[in-house]
């Protein structure tokens, strides 16, 4: 039963993030026991107390309704809720929602892209980066693209890198530069950390930005503030897609924004992994051994 404010969801698609893991191992430690996964599409079965603007049987998504995503039911506070719009799959709304609301306040409020901006996104082939990567090319902006391995390349070209760069040459800011023709980027987005934050500074133009928006290799280093001055006067920060949603208001605008690019074609990721919810530990293991591109999807 729905509680006071909630609706039961039958959920028809899970999305995965890369957050799940962190989460999973305690990097990002949560009161146990505990469910895991933000982010599913489904249908509305029955509406809590108090509960007005909503029906069953309308398709609906949500990705900041606190962790659980991962069941084939679920209560869900309403005010977490977007109605899906007919050109949206739940498939794709489980693969897009999370991905695509964390680079619609990366290119709209982090930074807001111009056209000409030249952007380095790591992990383009990623779900997050090749989501940036397509939207931020639309808005008129250049991207250079790194991967971890080659065989990723091909897949961050076709969501529109004018260049992708392979992390595995121990030069690859050296790479960057020279591809971009000698300039620096006006916005560098790093969700990798550990191995690549120091580095990415090296990338930035002066009064640049450089944005640390995860640690897929791990914990970012600490950074003195001389060494950004040392590098260009940049700046850096370190935001996250729920602060910039908790206000429900806000929420729903951004979700606006977000389903106009989709409408617009602008924000498109590939499926790189169907999984059911019963192989979850498959997902697991398959992202952090970065063998997949693009998003993970599961169905319950
Ligand atoms: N701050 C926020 O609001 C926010 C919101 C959503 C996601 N994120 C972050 O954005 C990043 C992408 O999220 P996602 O769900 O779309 O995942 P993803 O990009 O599909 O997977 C993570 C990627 O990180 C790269 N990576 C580099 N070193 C790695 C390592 N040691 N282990 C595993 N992966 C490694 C891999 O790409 P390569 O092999 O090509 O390097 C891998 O594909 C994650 O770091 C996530 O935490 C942040």
């Amino acid at each position: 039963m729905p509680g006071p404010g909630e609706v039961t969801l039958r959920q028809t698609a899970i999305g995965f993030n890369f957050i799940d893991v962190y989460q999973r191992k305690g990097v990002y430690p949560l009161p146990l026991p505990t469910g895991l996964g933000f982010e599913a599409a489904g249908v509305i079965e029955a509406l809590g107390e108090g509960v007005s603007g909503w029906s069953p049987g309308e398709r609906v998504a949500y990705m900041n309704a606190g962790v659980g995503a991962y069941a084939d039911r679920r209560n869900v506070p309403a005010d977490k809720l977007v109605r899906l719009p007919d050109n949206v799959s739940d498939e794709a709304a489980a693969t897009l929602l999370f991905k695509g609301m964390t680079a619609q306040y990366l290119l709209r409020k982090t930074h807001r892209v111009e056209p000409g901006d030249l952007l380095l996104v790591h992990s383009a082939a990623g779900g997050v980066g090749q989501i940036l990567t397509r939207w931020a090319t639309a808005l008129g902006a250049t991207v250079i693209g790194t991967t971890g391995s080659p065989q990723k390349r091909d897949a961050a070209l076709a969501a529109g890198c004018q260049a992708v760069i392979d992390l595995n040459d121990p030069a690859w800011p050296e790479a960057f530069i020279e591809a971009a023709g000698g300039r620096k980027a006006r916005v560098v987005y790093d969700a990798i950390g550990k191995d690549t934050l120091i580095q990415s500074l090296d990338c930035a133009a002066p009064f640049g930005l450089v944005v640390s928006y995860g640690a897929a290799s791990g914990k970012a280093p600490a950074i003195e503030p001389e060494l950004l001055n040392k590098k260009g006067c940049l700046f850096l920060t370190r935001p996250s897609i729920f602060p910039h949603n908790a206000d429900p208001a806000t929420f729903r605008a951004n979700a606006a924004d977000f389903f106009d690019a989709v409408a617009k074609g602008h924000v498109a990721v590939e499926i790189g992994a169907r999984f059911s919810l019963d192989d979850i530990v498959a997902v697991h293991e398959a992202a952090e051994a970065r063998r997949v591109n693009g998003a993970i999807l599961i169905t319950p």
